[in-house]
């Protein structure tokens, strides 16, 4: 019997609601498979903490975070509190302190859940975004000065390193040669930026000497956004930048079917630090408190944990667990459907029982 620690940080809005939602799919499948069980702890952090304490979580969090096996994560924002702190209070400390630098972002259309793209149907757009998570655009290099002044100057610079791109690359061509098309694309904007770019082209090329059974390509990022639209089944594993990574994945989402349903998961393939796992939305305060909320991306970064963990078989059976009852047409109104978030559990708890 595998027990797994899990630190469940639901945080913010509609964050307690998918988490828990999440937590009791969890026990479900581990009753099921029989050989395993999730202890979680549930870390009681987020806005409210802020509200009290002054910080969005205590000084030793990353300590008291450590020993667990993975990181199950709700979201943070609340309408009283700025999005600049709250997301550089809880979020990115965890991300950054645990070197969690592949940021993994599949996308999918699920059965019976409608893409905006005329001709999509399921299996038309199954790609998985690698997106950088420690460097580039948002390294917080940069600064002003001469401020309010005519003459002021505001720089932000992107910093890449040979060690970063490496290793991200190295993760994006692994996890190409994993799924059956062995298909990377690597998205720069080398002709207009010739430093930092051209060295990501550079080390992706030596890169994939190492990978001679992963086909691959190069794609400049606006060029990508149309091959996205108009060629969807052109693609399968994309690696980008933190910056275009970040973009490509809200289009990803967004052609998808809804944000509802998107997953995230930051990653220390090093297994140095615990991972982290969540739905890729905000904290939707529009919808907090009326059980309406789409439990899904918190359902399929759960699978992302459980394969993370090494639990490949127990993913899969969450997912079919999950299309079947997309499939079945239960879904909440975000993706046009009239049940709430209870009953989508409950679905899904049943199909985990019987599948
Ligand atoms: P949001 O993702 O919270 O909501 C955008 C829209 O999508 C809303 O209309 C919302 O109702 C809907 N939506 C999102 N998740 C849904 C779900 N599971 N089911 C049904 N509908 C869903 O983004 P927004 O409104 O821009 O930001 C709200 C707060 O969340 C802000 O404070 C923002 O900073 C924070 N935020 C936090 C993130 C995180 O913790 N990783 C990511 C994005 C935003
Ligand atoms: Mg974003």
């Amino acid at each position: 019997m595998k027990d797994y620690a899990i630190a469940a940080i639901p945080a913010d809005g509609i964050g307690p609601e998918v988490i828990t939602a999440g937590v009791e799919v969890l026990h479900a499948l581990a009753q099921r498979q029989g050989n395993m069980r999730f202890s979680v702890h549930t870390f009681e952090w987020g806005s409210d903490y802020y509200k009290t304490h002054g910080v969005m979580m205590p000084e030793d969090g990353l300590a008291q975070l450590k020993a667990f096996d993975a990181i199950y994560f709700g979201a943070v924002g609340a309408p009283d509190v700025p999005d600049h702190i709250t997301l550089w209070g809880l979020r990115l400390p965890i991300c950054q302190g645990f070197d969690q630098y592949a940021n993994v972002r599949p996308t999918k259309i699920l059965p019976g859940i409608q893409s905006p793209l005329r001709k999509a149907v399921p299996g038309t757009l199954d790609w998985v975004i690698v997106r950088e998570n420690s460097e580039g655009e948002y390294s917080g290099h940069g600064g002003r000065a001469h401020r309010g002044l005519p003459e002021e100057v505001g720089t932000e610079v992107a910093i890449f390193t040979r060690t970063g791109v490496t290793r991200i690359m190295r993760y994006a061509f692994r996890l190409a040669q994993t799924r059956p098309r062995k298909l990377l694309t690597v998205v720069t904007k080398s002709n207009a930026q010739r430093h930092g770019m051209v060295m990501w082209d550079e080390i992706a090329a030596e890169v994939a000497r190492e990978f001679p059974d992963v086909t691959w390509d190069k794609m400049l990022v606006d060029a990508m956004t149309v091959r996205m639209t108009l060629h969807p089944e052109s693609l399968d594993t994309i690696v980008a930048t933190n910056l275009h990574a970040d973009i490509l994945s809200d289009l990803a989402g967004a052609l998808a079917g809804s944000l509802g349903v998107a997953p995230t998961a930051n990653i220390d393939p090093e297994r140095r630090f615990p991972s982290m796992f969540e739905p890729i939305h905000g904290s939707a305060f529009d919808i907090t408190g009326k059980g309406i909320a789409n439990p899904v991306a918190s359902f399929w970064t759960a699978a992302q944990m459980l394969e993370h963990l090494g639990e490949g078989e127990a993913a899969a059976r969450l997912m079919t667990a999950v299309e079947q009852v997309c499939a079945e047409g239960i879904m909440t109104p975000d993706v046009g459907g009239t049940a709430n978030t209870r009953e989508v559990t409950q679905a899904v708890i049943r199909a985990i029982a019987e599948g």
